[in-house]
C-alpha cells in the first residue's frame, strides 16, 4: 500500500501559545493571550480533524544537533519540558509516543541520499520544546504517534545555502519514506517567521497591549512570504530564502520550512493561512497544505 502526505503545516512553537492556553499539563497559568495565533491553531484542528493521520512528522530548530540529522527513536517519552528563557511561563510534563518504523524509514532514506542521519536511542533524552509545543497546538490530545528529526545548524557552520540544499535531500527522503510506508503522514514545521524579539518582558506576560512586531522591515518580509504561500509560489519562496533567513533573522534559518515544501514536493496550489501574529515581537503564521494541495 502506498503511503500518502495528507498535509504540511508551518507550527511555530512559541511557549507562550500554550501558556495563555492554560492545558492541564503546563504549570504556569495564564489570563488569556496571542488570540489570533491561537484561534488559528482551533481552526487548523478543526480542518485536520476531517483527515485520517496515521503519523505527525516534525523538524525542530530547538532540537540542535551539530553532526547531521537525528530522528527520535525510542517508542515512548515521558518527562518535564522547561523552556530556558520562559522558565516562569513553560514547566509541562509531556507524555508522547513515537512511529519508531517511520523514523527509521525516514534515517534510512537520509543515509541512502547521502546525508549524514542517525537514530536516538537514548531513553532518557529529553524531548525538545518545539517538537512539544507545536505537536501540542496541532494535537493536544497526543493520540497521534509522532516522529521528531533535529536540525543539522547547516546555516551556522556554513550558510543557508547550504542548509537549504541539504533541508531539500532530507525533504526527498521523507517523501520517499513516507510513500514506501503504506502510512498517512502529517508534516510540521516547527518555526516562526521573521524572528528578532523583544529583549525584556512587560511585567504582565499576556499583556497585549505590549505586543507588536518588533521592526517593519520584517513584518513587510513576512508579509512577502505568506502572500507567496498564498499563491502557491512554494520553489520561490525557497528561492529567497537566504536573503529572507538572513534580513529577517528568521527561524527558517533551521531548514524546516524547506524540508517541509521538500517534501510535499513544492506544492504549487495556495497555501490556507489560518492566522498571523507575533510573540515578543517575532512573526509567526500558522498556515498549512492539506489534501490535494500538499502534493506537488
Ligand atoms: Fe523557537
Amino acid at each position: 500500500m502506498s503511503g500518502q502526505i495528507v498535509g504540511g503545516a508551518l507550527a511555530p512553537h512559541p511557549p507562550h501559545l500554550i501558556y495563555a492556553e492554560n492545558p492541564p499539563q503546563n504549570e504556569p497559568t495564564a489570563e488569556c493571550g496571542w488570540e489570533t495565533l491561537r484561534w488559528g491553531y482551533e481552526r487548523l484542528r478543526r480542518d485536520l480533524a476531517q483527515h485520517e493521520i496515521d503519523a505527525i512528522v516534525v523538524l525542530s530548530p530547538h532540537w540542535q544537533t551539530y553532526i547531521g540529522w537525528h530522528m527520535l527513536g525510542v517508542p515512548h517519552f515521558a518527562s518535564k519540558s522547561v523552556d530556558p528563557i520562559f522558565p516562569n511561563l513553560f514547566r509541562y510534563s509531556y507524555e508522547l509516543d513515537v512511529d519508531v518504523e517511520l523514523a527509521r524509514g525516514i534515517c534510512q532514506a537520509g543515509a541512502e541520499a547521502g546525508l549524514v542521519t542517525k537514530m536516538m536511542e537514548n531513553p532518557d533524552f529529553r524531548v525538545d520544546y518545539g517538537t512539544i509545543v507545536s505537536c501540542h497546538l496541532v494535537n493536544p490530545t497526543w493520540d497521534i504517534p509522532i516522529v521528531s528529526i533535529s536540525s543539522c545548524r547547516s546555516t551556522a557552520f556554513y550558510s543557508v545555502e547550504v542548509m537549504q540544499e541539504q533541508a531539500i535531500a532530507l525533504g526527498q527522503a521523507t517523501r520517499k519514506a513516507i510513500l514506501e510506508s503504506g502510512k498517512k503522514v502529517l508534516l510540521l514545521a516547527s518555526n516562526s517567521l521573521s524572528h528578532r524579539h523583544f529583549v525584556t518582558e512587560s511585567a504582565v506576560p499576556e499583556d497585549m497591549s505590549k505586543e507588536h512586531i518588533t521592526h517593519h522591515g520584517q513584518y513587510l518580509w513576512d508579509m512577502r512570504v505568506i502572500e507567496m504561500m498564498k499563491q502557491g509560489r512554494t520553489r520561490e519562496i525557497v528561492d529567497i530564502m537566504p536573503e529572507f533567513t538572513t534580513q529577517a533573522i528568521t527561524e527558517t534559518d533551521a531548514g524546516a520550512f524547506t524540508w517541509m515544501l521538500s517534501a510535499m514536493d513544492f506544492p504549487t496550489a495556495g497555501a490556507e493561512v489560518y492566522g498571523y501574529g507575533t510573540v515578543i515581537g517575532t512573526g509567526n503564521v500558522v498556515a498549512a497544505w492539506l489534501g490535494e494541495a500538499a502534493n506537488g
